[in-house]
């Protein structure tokens, strides 16, 4: 298993965008990792591995949360996301004693023997090649009886947060070759019984996946328009637009302000979505 591609592109550009992103894209998806600790009542975990940490932000919340005594690792292959992780960690102070970044490929790392009881993810778990492969793997760095607590995003159409910005550049694009169902990225778990099964198969026991709403609420500093193509310019969309000339762009991010102007209210582009609250055991 390799996940090269995944690897470069989070490392990349669009790694670097993330980075530069994260504060406004960490307070947005603050609720979704608080209804996540909520829902799956982290609070006893004293071991805690963060897979996709991404900026650490949830990670650093799980630190706060769970006390000076857990120990929170955080394991992402993004370099320039971990950077800002552990600035993050700084600013945390004692707060944060427990708290470590790993630049690893999750599915695949050593994590030596099995020490975590819990295994937590905001988003971090679609970008797997072979998903049940490194299910399996992370399981075995589990002790008996930990559990895992995942979100993950519904289906496109249950998220209109990425279904506009799409539908308003395929009236714009060519539509691009559609994707392999299931194939790594953020609606790679949007089956509901795909996750289970995939779940059953890397011998997790004790399997939930339960339905949650959120809002996405788009901040911006420049008005409007700055707000839309940062929606735009981020996500699938983004990933439509990097090869395309200026003049195609603006036509995109013009089709795009139409459908969304009716979401923009107090300086924020507010838009629903819909993810899957996971979790499971490792009996
Ligand atoms: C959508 S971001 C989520 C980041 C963070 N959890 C958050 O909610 O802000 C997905 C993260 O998964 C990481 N990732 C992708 N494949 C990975 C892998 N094989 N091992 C570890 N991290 C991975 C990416 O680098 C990225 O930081």
């Amino acid at each position: 298993m390799s996940n090269e591609e995944q690897i470069a592109y989070w490392n990349g550009d669009a790694g670097r965008k993330w980075a530069q992103r994260d504060a406004m894209m960490s307070r947005m998806l603050a609720p979704v990792a608080e209804a996540l600790m909520n829902h799956a009542e982290v609070d006893a975990a004293r071991a805690v591995l963060d897979v996709g940490c991404g900026g650490g932000s949830e990670t650093l919340m799980l630190a706060k949360r769970l006390g000076p005594e857990a120990c929170v690792l955080g394991v992402d292959v993004s370099a320039p996301l971990l950077e800002i992780a552990r600035e993050g960690l700084l600013s945390l102070g004692d707060a944060g004693k427990g708290v470590a970044f790993l630049e690893a490929d999750a599915s695949s790392h050593d994590f030596g023997e099995a020490r975590f009881d819990l295994l937590f993810s905001r988003f971090g778990v679609m970008f797997f090649d072979d998903a049940t492969a490194a299910f399996t793997h992370l399981r075995n760095a589990m002790l008996p009886g930990g559990r895992l607590a995942f979100a993950c995003w519904q289906s496109l159409s249950n998220n209109p947060w990425t279904a506009l910005p799409l539908k308003a550049a395929l009236s714009v694009l060519p539509p691009p070759p559609p994707p392999k169902p299931r194939s790594p990225g953020p609606f790679a778990f949007a089956e509901s019984d795909y996750v289970e099964t995939l779940l059953g198969d890397a011998g997790w026991k004790n399997i939930a996946v339960t339905p949650h709403k959120v809002s996405m609420n788009w901040e911006g500093s420049g008005g409007f328009d700055a707000t839309a193509r940062e929606l735009v310019n981020t996500g699938p969309v983004g990933r439509l637009l990097v090869d395309v000339d200026d003049k195609t762009r603006e036509a995109v991010h013009a089709a795009a302000a139409d459908i969304l102007a009716p979401y923009y209210q107090n300086v924020q582009l507010s838009l629903p979505g819909a993810v899957w609250l996971v979790t499971a055991e490792n009996a």
